[in-house]
């Protein structure tokens, strides 16, 4: 079986992550947010992926080449304009339209059992299967009623909440028949979710509950959650296996002064200095050759490669985007988000969420709220 991964969409709600990187190479624990995904696929006996691509596409084709890094022979189609979902999967039809089919939206984190999904799918001879999850608040997401035998009774997307009678959504996953392309107008903008889905309601759709670990990390406390999914283990991903009983994983050799303290869960990207009096954790994960000075401490946040901290900065809930740097005595905390290449210098207190323009500089004692 073959499957199409979206990746066209813009990232809004990363932003400024998402400015510089496009969202499937946002790391997460250091690598690539989209190779998770790839490596799931492998694991379930998955050969071929097709990548839908529209924002910056560059540095996805780049990465991955032709997949066979990861086992897997890797396509790729950017749309010169969004099309959409389904338009986006009409666009390469001729790469998957020779059986059954898989589409993943590209920034799911799970560990859901394709194989079960796709056994499932055959079993009721199918048009369409919707993985379907559970979650607390259904309104940012495709809502899912099915019958009892699991056959999709309505889909609502991004539904109001009086609307709202299943704690059931969409988790971005699909096995699709190819008949379902001649329900797709080609070469046009036209959605899975406003168009597709609702037309097949009664005509061969069908709904596979999981409770597999599942997160889409479009918003930046989601990013940080599913960060702190990995490091406790909730979601079974390759990072596991680095995860020590202790829950301390070192990517490579790292230079750990004495007095430097690590509290764990947390995990190092190789090539970090990190020196006497700093302590990192619980909850960090630094990417590749950062430096962390004395007296810093990290945590429940993201740094991604390259990053600085000098003298006695506090990151606490926040992410700092590859490259930028903390000036003394600096508190980034309250799920702020420094940008690529940023430079904020000592003595500002960056809190309540505020996102910083990759590049800007931010003048010593600036900002102090
Ligand atoms: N190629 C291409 N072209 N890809 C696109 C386009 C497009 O025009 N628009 C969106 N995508 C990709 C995005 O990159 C993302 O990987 C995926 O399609 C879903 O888009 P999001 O923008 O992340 O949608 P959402 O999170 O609001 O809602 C979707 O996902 C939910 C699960 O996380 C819907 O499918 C919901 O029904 C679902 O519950
Ligand atoms: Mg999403």
């Amino acid at each position: 079986m073959k499957a199409v991964i979206l990746v066209g969409g813009q990232g809004t709600r990363l932003r400024p992550l998402t400015l510089t990187t496009p969202k499937p190479m946002v790391p997460l624990a250091n690598k690539p947010f989209v190779s998770y995904v790839l490596e799931r696929l492998r694991d379930h006996g998955i050969s071929e992926v097709v990548f839908s691509m529209g924002y910056l596409p560059d540095g996805i084709k780049s990465y991955f080449g032709d997949g066979s890094d990861f086992g897997l022979k890797v396509t790729y189609v950017t749309e010169d304009r969004p099309l959409g979902t389904a338009g986006a999967v009409k666009n390469v039809e001729e790469y998957v339209r020779d059986g059954d089919f898989l589409v993943l939206n590209g920034d799911i984190l799970t560990d859901l059992d394709l194989r079960s999904l796709i056994d499932y799918h055959n079993s009721k001879d199918a048009v369409g299967t919707i993985a379907l999850t559970p979650v607390e608040d259904p309104t940012a997401y495709g809502l899912v009623r099915t019958g009892e035998d699991g056959a999709v009774l309505g889909f609502l997307e991004k539904p109001s909440w009086d609307q709202i009678n299943t704690n059931l959504i969409n988790a971005g996953t699909y096995v699709l028949k190819s008949e379902v392309f001649d329900l797709i107008p080609p070469g046009r903008e036209y959605s899975f979710e406003r168009g597709v889905f609702p037309q097949l309601v009664g005509k061969g759709l069908y709904g596979y509950r999981s409770d597999s670990y599942w997160m889409d990390i479009g918003t930046p406390e989601k990013y940080l959650q599913a960060h702190y999914d990995i490091l406790e283990k909730n979601v079974e991903t390759s990072v596991s296996d680095c995860l020590d009983q202790d829950f301390v994983c070192m990517q490579g050799e790292v230079h750990l002064e004495a007095g430097a303290k690590l509290v764990p869960p947390v995990i190092i990207g190789e090539g970090c200095v990190i020196k006497a009096g700093a302590r990192v954790g619980r909850m960090a994960i630094i990417g590749a050759g950062c430096t962390i000075e004395s007296g810093s401490v990290v945590e429940e946040s993201i740094l991604q490669e390259g990053c600085t901290l000098e003298e006695n900065v506090v990151v606490r809930h926040s992410i700092i985007a590859r490259g930028a740097s903390v000036g003394k005595g600096t508190i980034v905390a309250g799920g702020a988000i420094i940008g690529e290449g940023a430079r904020v210098e000592g003595d500002n207190i960056l809190t309540n969420h505020v996102r910083i323009y990759p590049g800007t500089v931010i003048r010593e004692g600036s900002i102090k709220f």
